[in-house]
């Protein structure tokens, strides 16, 4: 294993411990910040988090394979999810996804070849009263039109 915290990170995972009564229990927050730190989680990655918590790959894996904020592969620098669940479905996700593919030739799953997007389809972001609802990055951009996405996606850098 090659992977390790920062010093800083150390920090915050050893307060991160202290909100929880157990190790077992503070797993989605060390997943967090192992993502923060990290990018991304790969197998090095979830391992490193179980040799902190005491757990198996397989739970940390079992865990962060549940959620889809949790990037087990490299992403782009903008990741851009996009909600295709009812009420975003019903409302034009799917037209997003088709613009990023035409925009930049990439499929939920893929990263742009500058790197610079990666785009994935998840469940209900939460915010189905504002659908179409895309979240970049940790910014959620709702009741989106093709035109109010495009000039979002144009305005980063
Ligand atoms: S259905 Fe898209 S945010 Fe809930």
């Amino acid at each position: 294993m090659k992977l390790s915290f920062s010093k800083d990170a150390q920090k915050e995972f050893e307060e991160i411990l202290t909100r929880y009564p157990n190790k077992r229990a503070s797993l989605l927050m060390v997943l967090h910040l192992a993502q923060r730190e990290f990018e991304w989680l790969s197998k090095d990655a979830m391992e490193y988090v179980g040799s902190l918590l005491d757990l198996p790959f397989s739970e940390v894996l079992d865990t962060a394979s549940f959620y889809t904020m949790f990037k087990l592969k490299p992403s782009g620098k903008y990741h851009l999810q996009v909600c295709h669940t009812l009420s975003c479905a019903l409302r034009g996700a799917s037209g997003l996804c088709k613009h990023v593919h035409k925009k930049y030739g990439i499929e939920s799953g893929e990263v742009s070849d500058d790197g610079k997007f990666s785009l994935i389809k998840v469940e209900c972001l939460g915010s189905c009263g504002t659908a179409p609802v895309v979240q970049i990055n940790d910014d959620y951009h709702e009741g989106l039109s093709i035109e109010a996405f495009d000039k979002i996606l144009n305005d980063l850098k």
